[in-house]
């Protein structure tokens, strides 16, 4: 028995095959282009995950030289957020608006208001939440468990109706990413908790739409995909699919997961007092919750887990290995062509630099919010800075300030979970970033706890092939999947001094928010 794991990322998508026991067979991964027609707005054709989906999936079944019989069910995976707006034909009426996109700022006012004079009841059964008083954020953080952020679907539809009425006219369904590819497979508009908790449409609690919030927005229900469990079973191959794909109409499609959840299941992430970090172009800090806790500051997000009827926190922030990326791309070229000739990476030179520094940059700070920030200011309009530059500073020094910068970010939210009283026994790193030793030191140091890693870095795509494996049965359910495939295999163990001097430096990188916000807004 073989499942497929295909993760719509936002740099490309990635497919892999395991066989029942976990192994991996073969994957392939194709890139596509992202735009930016102006500042903070970013968007993709769906039609380029489309091609990519049916490219990797047929590369992976040649690469294993497998059966299309063999081949039983599928899990999805995909950036989340995302905006596909489908019209009656299910054409596709303009680009996807993706989750780092920043356009919604005036829309996410607008949620708040049309909730402000809502009736509140009684709190779902085991949510935890101490609010003084009931604000338009506040009613909504009691319907949807989350505050309105510009990244999340629901502000993006709003969007469409104010700007480009036209179009909005048109509009019959909107769906995640990923479940744009299920209607492509399957022919059916269905998605899964986890994804569909950050459209901020969803009762995160009763783990369905919400309809009261629905019916404030003046928002059709009709618009949404059905919602299932991550490992439910939500449709077979169309014959058209099948064909395109090289498979049987017999193949499965699972439920999946949205990209941070499904990293988690790969990663192991399915009891408590386990933490993953997550450093890809997002850095997403993620612990799973038997109940549904919530941060009454709205600073981090509380979803469905794709673990059945259980929930997670997160903390994301939005230019994590994006940082490092774009410093690659915008300052690096020559030794990107160095790196060329060599055959060597590019990020590996960067790193050699960077070692070659010492610890805390001598006073060098980078604050990588440069497409604004979610986790912890729900910021817009932040930007990425280094601050206390001096002529003793040389690229070595950008790339581990860069690097601690990030980390700083993620250390955020580990401090908000701490202050929830959520506990965090063991932390899992992963996620392109955490392939490098040292910025696995780096983490065990700021962090202040031992960082672990798991015998599979695959990821998104490898969790939901997990998942898949779970909706045709080779599973009792996901902890036993997860039980059977994942180990840990190396452990980075923090250094007391270097930990102390992070200590001192964190709360430093804190106040240069504080010190900035309000010229962030007027640049
Ligand atoms: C999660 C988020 C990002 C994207 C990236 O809330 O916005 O991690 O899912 O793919």
């Amino acid at each position: 028995m073989i499942f497929l794991g295909i993760d719509i990322g936002t740099s490309g998508t990635k497919t892999l095959a395991i066989d029942a026991s976990g192994k991996i067979l073969a994957s392939d991964i194709q890139e596509y282009p992202c735009f930016t027609p102006k500042p903070l707005w970013s968007e993709q054709e769906p039609d380029d995950w489309w091609n990519a989906t049916v490219k990797t999936v047929n590369n992976v079944i040649k690469k294993a030289r497998l059966k299309p019989v063999d081949v039983k069910a599928i899990g999805l995976s995909g950036q989340m957020h995302g905006s596909v707006f489908l019209d009656k034909n299910d054409k596709v009426i303009r680009r996807a608006i993706l989750w780092n996109d920043q356009r919604t700022v005036a829309e996410c006012h607008e949620i708040e208001k049309s909730v402000e004079s809502f009736h509140l009841g009684t709190l779902p059964q085991g949510m935890s939440l101490e609010l003084e008083s009931v604000n338009g954020r506040e009613s909504l953080i009691r319907l949807v468990a989350n505050p309105a952020l510009t990244g999340f679907t629901a502000p993006k539809i709003l969007w469409l109706r104010n700007n480009e009425p036209k179009h909005f006219d048109k509009l019959r369904k909107v769906l995640l990413p990923k479940d744009e590819i299920r209607r492509r497979l399957t022919g059916e508009y269905a998605t899964e908790v986890s994804d569909a908790s950050g459209m901020l449409l969803l009762d995160v609690a009763r783990r369905n739409w919400s309809t009261e919030l629905l019916s404030a927005l003046q928002l059709d229900i009709d618009l949404l995909g059905r919602v299932y469990e991550s490992e439910d079973v939500t449709g077979n191959l169309t014959q058209s699919a099948a064909k395109q794909l090289g498979l049987t109409t017999d193949c499965l499609v699972v439920g999946g997961a949205g990209d941070c959840a499904a990293g988690a299941i790969g990663n192991g992430i399915v009891q408590e007092g386990i933490l993953s970090t997550s450093i890809g172009t997002s850095g997403v800090m993620f612990v799973y919750s038997d109940e549904v806790k919530i941060d009454p500051l709205g600073r981090i997000h509380t979803f469905c887990h794709a673990v059945r009827g259980k929930w997670h926190l997160m903390g994301v922030n939005l230019s994590s290995g994006g940082s490092l990326q774009w410093f690659r791309n915008a300052l690096c070229s020559e030794l990107v062509a160095e790196a060329k000739k060599k055959k060597a990476d590019v990020y590996d030179l960067l790193t050699a630099e960077a070692e070659k520094t010492p610890a805390g940059s001598e006073g060098l700070y980078f604050l990588p919010y440069l497409s604004g920030e979610r986790t912890p200011h729900a910021d817009p309009f932040a930007r990425g800075c280094f601050v206390g530059l001096t002529l003793a500073h040389g690229r070595g020094h950008l790339v581990r300030s860069i690097m601690e910068g990030v980390t700083y970010s993620m250390r955020d939210s580990l401090e908000i979970f701490q202050g929830l009283n959520i506990p965090v026994k063991q932390i899992r790193a992963s996620g392109g970033g955490s392939k490098s030793p040292f910025w696995r030191q780096i983490q065990a140091d700021v962090f202040g706890q031992r960082v672990v890693t798991i015998n599979s870095e695959e990821g998104p795509a490898f969790g939901v092939a997990l998942l898949a494996a779970v909706g045709a049965g080779a599973f009792k359910n996901i902890q036993e999947a997860c039980k059977a495939t994942i180990k840990i295999v190396k452990e980075t163990k923090p250094n007391p001094k270097t930990k102390k001097m992070y200590d001192k430096a964190m709360p430093v990188y804190q106040n240069l928010y504080r010190s900035l916000k309000d010229d962030f807004r007027t640049l």
